[in-house]
């Protein structure tokens, strides 16, 4: 049952599901402007980067769980600006704030495109980025995280270049690897000198889109390798801003129709 008439009459306070550079800009932005705002990190890195909100770590437990938290903590708005590929999380939130008719906006950055020297073969996920690898042993810099490596297992012929911001827990699932941990915004110069130093002949990376990760693309483009781009899942629709200000901007006319 929608709940449209208590939210309104609430004190306004919003949910930030966050884990990306634009989380944080928009951090930075809520802080300033004195919203009263909590963020919300997966939990998926040892050390999480410090916000400038009050700061919660962990999955919520599901739609139910999120349902839950989002009553106990009386909040009013939710901007989800999660990684485009975080795609459970994000429609979690759809489902709990339509339940609930809690206003909700996803903070999208726009994909990448291609431009001129680019050589990119765009897959649809995962399992089609290992097929669309050579058969012949190849050095893959597998610029994908950590969370779905286990895919590449059947491709073992190729050696692959990985780089992770913490060092793994478990055994790594693919024989020849060579780690870098280290964690972004990354530069084109820094990944043309990473893919120089370690003989990359392909790169495996995810359509993310934004600043902090393009880098890779950029520096591929120059060295004139192929990229395996991974596209993203499809997220059920919601309200869709592109910038950290446009976000502000939702929040204030959000705010301004609820009465505050
Ligand atoms: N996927 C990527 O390539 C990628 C890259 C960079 C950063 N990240 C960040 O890493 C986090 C996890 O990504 P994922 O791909 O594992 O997500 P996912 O598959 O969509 O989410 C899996 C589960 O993790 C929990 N979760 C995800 N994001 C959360 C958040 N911000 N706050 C609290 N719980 C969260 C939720 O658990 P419950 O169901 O228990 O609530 C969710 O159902 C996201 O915050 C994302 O922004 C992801």
């Amino acid at each position: 049952m929608p709940m449209m008439s208590s939210q309104r009459s609430a004190t306004p306070r919003l949910l930030l599901l966050g884990g990306t550079t634009e989380a944080r800009q928009l951090a930075d932005a809520l802080a300033a402007a004195g919203v009263d705002a909590v963020y919300s990190y997966a939990g998926r890195t040892q050390a999480p980067l410090a916000q400038p909100l009050p700061t919660r770590v962990g999955g919520f437990g599901g739609v139910a769980g999120l349902r839950d938290w989002l009553r106990a903590q009386r909040i009013t708005q939710v901007v989800d600006a999660t990684h485009p590929f975080a795609a459970r999380m994000s429609a979690h939130a759809v489902e709990a704030c339509a339940a609930l008719g809690i206003a909700l906006v996803a903070l999208e950055r726009p994909a990448w495109v291609p431009q001129a020297g680019d050589d990119w073969r765009a897959v649809p996920d995962i399992d089609a980025a290992v097929a669309a690898l050579p058969r012949a042993p190849a050095r893959v810099f597998l610029a994908i995280g950590r969370q779905t490596l286990d895919a590449f297992a059947r491709a073992p012929q190729h050696h692959y270049l990985l780089r992770l911001v913490d060092p793994p827990l478990q055994p790594l699932p693919l024989p020849q690897t060579t780690l870098v941990l280290d964690r972004g915004p990354f530069t084109a110069e820094g990944d043309r000198q990473l893919m120089l130093a370690h003989g990359s002949t392909h790169v495996v990376a995810k359509n993310a889109g934004g600043s902090g990760a393009r880098a890779k693309l950029d520096a591929a483009r120059s060295l004139g390798l192929p990229v395996v781009l991974v596209q993203r899942p499809q997220l059920p629709p919601r309200p869709r801003v592109g910038s950290v200000a446009e976000a502000m901007a939702w929040l204030a006319a959000h705010r301004a129709a609820l009465g505050v």
